[in-house]
């Protein structure tokens, strides 16, 4: 404990000198987690990068969420502490495929989840994250066609809530949420049937719990969808002693400092992102000394890019 205090207030002492915001996804690893200015889902988090007066920030994240912020916040210095630190869902359509897919559907309105990279989000029309997707598709004209990518299962979940038959889903998917599956949960929910169930919407059982719902294992009001924000806020709320978490595992550190009294449980334990866990101490104490890695983004695709970014800001402000 003596170790992580000292490495934490040298982590503040570098980032004061530099005028630095540090930001750290959900996922992010518990003590880079603590150590942040701000610690939040990839919406809150874009637009705290957007809102920030600090000439530097850092990124604690995927590379994605990096270059979001340096779109919304061009004249900042935007740092992430491992540039390796990539994401399997952002990786699933390239600008090429996309091209090709609108070209199949002239007209169509594009919808990219922001896990996606910045010459994707160039061809896109409006960006959304988990938190606000159904609210985004939800304000496009009903008799527009809609594509929406990359990931099916967050897809699946927005055609369901907004009951749109136009919506076209592209076929990607998450690593860590599409293991996190069916039959898994459904034990998990047969052993606790009082839990609470709080799942991500990228997540292979996402299905599953509605199924488990209407087939009354679950009671309904006991099964919620939710981006890893909404998690938060349902955590303050529960009435239950215990909750099954479907999402990484990295979430599990702000429920229980959220709700101390509740016992959250993971659907899967295995459930890690490699890519966020790239985000060692070490790696961002170096950020801070040595700036880098820095995040770049070519001009020309950052100004259409940052377009979709911000007509998603704007929905629901
Ligand atoms: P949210 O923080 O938007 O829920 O995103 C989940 C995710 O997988 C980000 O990588
Ligand atoms: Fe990407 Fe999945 Fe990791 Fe999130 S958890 S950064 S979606 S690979």
């Amino acid at each position: 404990p003596h170790e992580v205090e000292a490495w934490a207030a040298q982590v503040r002492e570098l980032a004061r000198a530099r005028d630095a915001v540090v930001l750290a996804h959900n996922y992010q690893r518990p003590e880079i987690q603590d150590v942040a200015d701000h610690t939040g889902d990839s919406l809150a988090l874009s637009r705290v990068a957007a809102a920030s007066d600090a000439s530097t920030i850092v990124f604690c994240g995927v590379h994605f969420m990096a270059e979001t912020a340096k779109m919304l916040a061009p004249d900042k210095t935007v740092l992430i502490p491992d540039a390796r630190a990539g994401c399997s869902l952002a990786d699933s359509i390239s600008a090429d495929e996309l091209r090709a897919w609108k070209a199949e559907h002239p007209g169509a309105v594009v919808v990219s989840y922001v896990n996606t990279t910045a010459a994707v989000k160039a061809e896109t029309d409006v960006c959304c994250t988990s938190s606000n997707a159904v609210e985004v598709v939800a304000s496009i004209d009903p008799d527009r066609e809609v594509l929406f990518l990359p990931d099916q299962f967050l897809g699946a979940h927005v055609r369901r809530e907004t009951g749109r038959t136009n919506l076209h889903v592209w076929a990607g998917e998450c690593h860590v949420h599409a293991g996190i599956n069916g039959a898994e949960l459904t034990a998990r929910a047969q052993a606790d049937p009082d839990a609470d169930l709080f799942v991500h919407p990228e997540c292979g059982c996402a299905t599953s719990a509605l199924y488990l719902a209407g087939e009354g294992v679950v009671p309904a009001e006991q099964v919620h969808i939710l981006s890893t924000g909404g998690m938060l806020d349902a955590a303050k709320n529960t009435t239950k002693s215990s909750v099954l978490v479907a999402t990484e595992v990295g979430m599990l550190h702000q429920l229980r400092r959220a709700n101390p009294a509740v016992d959250f449980r993971p659907v899967n334990d295995r459930a890690s992102c490699g890519y966020m866990k790239m985000i060692t101490p070490g790696a961002l104490l170096r950020a801070l000394q040595e700036g880098r890695d820095e995040v770049h983004v070519d001009a020309a695709t950052a100004e259409r890019a940052r377009a979709s970014v911000q007509r998603m800001i704007e929905i629901g402000q």
